[in-house]
């Protein structure tokens, strides 16, 4: 038996409206559940037991998984009445672990896209006898993550949750949100009460010397928590730029699922992924984007690197880039998005309201991208 912990009681802030009725974990990345590749990988790695460590949403994850056997895992659910921080929620999902103090538990962020080899992790671990060991990558700019610096041996010598100043960033290595820990160390957290892992349970496990390794490595790496990193994610599944076991179909330009319609005039490309119900009409242009179940781009609209929620309408020649539109809104046609754009669920926006070349008017393009956006 192997056992791992999965982290899916965040809130999805950085998502919203996307995360407004789905937490993050359960958005469609590559035309399945984002969690369902996470756990499709590590049941192919040899884990058998899961606990979902749950709280914002909680009831729709066991809704999706049931028991696991779909997918050759048992799952259990464990839910936080209030979030209990990462600390509190590893600590609290541990009560269901079955494995013995000595035993290695693999703990897992819940939105994390990566190569990682985890049996060769959870390997190390055992081969160096660590009280916890860390996936890290080295990235460009390590501002929005966890720094965490190793000596020549690779043991961790410091733990910094979100450098706040220039001169805080001592290392390019982050903490890449898999961890190996020895299940007694879990004990040691202190139950019923909110604990950060990052910013508590390392720092003190580092000052009480204990033995703690980070493994770097090259593999692909992604954190879903951005409008970006959200498409760029699925766009990469699809293209086969990441591979894994719960892709619904060949990795290729794009991925269309059964029950979706996309006219032979549209043209896909980019790791778009069309969800199950969607059309995509005449003359469109959608790149790199993600377009959920039930939704419909207009005749000759252009969408790009976007995600375009469950039931949402794009209207003829409206374009969108890096856009985010909410469950069931609708941009009516001519409707040309600045970047970065983002729709309220249910939201409406008229036509020709908003233009990026018309001249500004009184009171026309400002007062709608405004009032709409999340
Ligand atoms: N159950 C539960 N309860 N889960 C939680 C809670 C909670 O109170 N708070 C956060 N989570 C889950 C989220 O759902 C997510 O899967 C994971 O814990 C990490 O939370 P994020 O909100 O995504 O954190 P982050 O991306 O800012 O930073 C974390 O990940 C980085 C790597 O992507 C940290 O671990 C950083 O150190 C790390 O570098
Ligand atoms: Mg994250």
């Amino acid at each position: 038996m192997s056992e791992a912990i999965l982290l899916v009681g965040g809130q999805g802030t950085r998502l919203r409206p996307l995360t407004s009725h789905t937490p993050k974990p359960l958005l469609p990345v590559a035309g399945v559940p984002f969690l369902t590749h996470q756990l499709a990988r590590a049941a192919a790695a040899g884990v058998t037991r899961i606990v979902l460590a749950t709280s914002y949403l909680a009831e729709l994850f066991e809704a999706e998984y049931g028991n696991g056997a779909r997918l050759g895992l048992e799952l259990e659910y464990v839910t936080e009445e209030t979030a209990l921080g990462t600390g509190g929620a590893i600590r609290n999902a541990a009560r269901r672990l079955r494995s013995a103090p000595g035993d290695p538990v693999l703990v897992f962020n819940g939105d994390i896209l990566s190569g990682v080899d985890i049996a060769a992790l959870r390997a190390h671990h055992r081969a160096t006898g660590a009280d916890v060991t860390l996936h890290l990558k080295r990235v460009a700019d390590p501002r929005a993550f966890g720094l965490v610096p190793t000596d020549a041996d690779g043991r961790v010598t410091a733990f910094l949750e979100k450098p706040q100043t220039p001169e805080e960033i001592i290392t390019d290595q982050i903490n890449a949100g898999c961890y190996v820990f020895t299940r007694s160390v879990i004990d040691r957290i202190p139950p019923d009460r909110v604990v950060s892992v990052e910013r508590e349970t390392f720092p003190a496990l580092l000052a009480t010397n204990a033995h703690v390794r980070g493994v770097v490595d090259e593999s692909y790496w992604l954190d879903l928590g951005t409008p970006a990193a959200f498409v760029q994610g699925s766009a990469d599944l699809v293209r086969g730029r990441v591979t894994s076991p719960a892709l619904p179909g060949p990795a290729g330009d794009a991925l269309v699922l059964p029950g979706a319609r996309v006219h032979p005039g549209a043209l896909l490309s980019g790791g778009t992924v069309v969800a199950a119900g969607a059309v995509i009409d005449e003359g469109a242009v959608v790149e790199g984007s993600v377009v959920m179940t039930g939704a419909r781009i207009g005749r000759s609209a252009t969408v790009h690197a976007s995600a375009v929620g469950r039931h949402a309408r794009i209207g003829t020649g409206t374009s969108l880039d890096a856009a985010v539109i909410g469950d069931g809104a609708t941009l009516a046609e001519g409707n040309e998005l600045p970047p970065g754009v983002r729709i309220a669920c249910g939201a409406r926006i008229p036509p020709y309201s908003v233009r990026l070349s018309a001249p500004p008017t009184p009171c026309g393009q400002e007062h709608h991208t405004r009032e709409h956006v999340a």
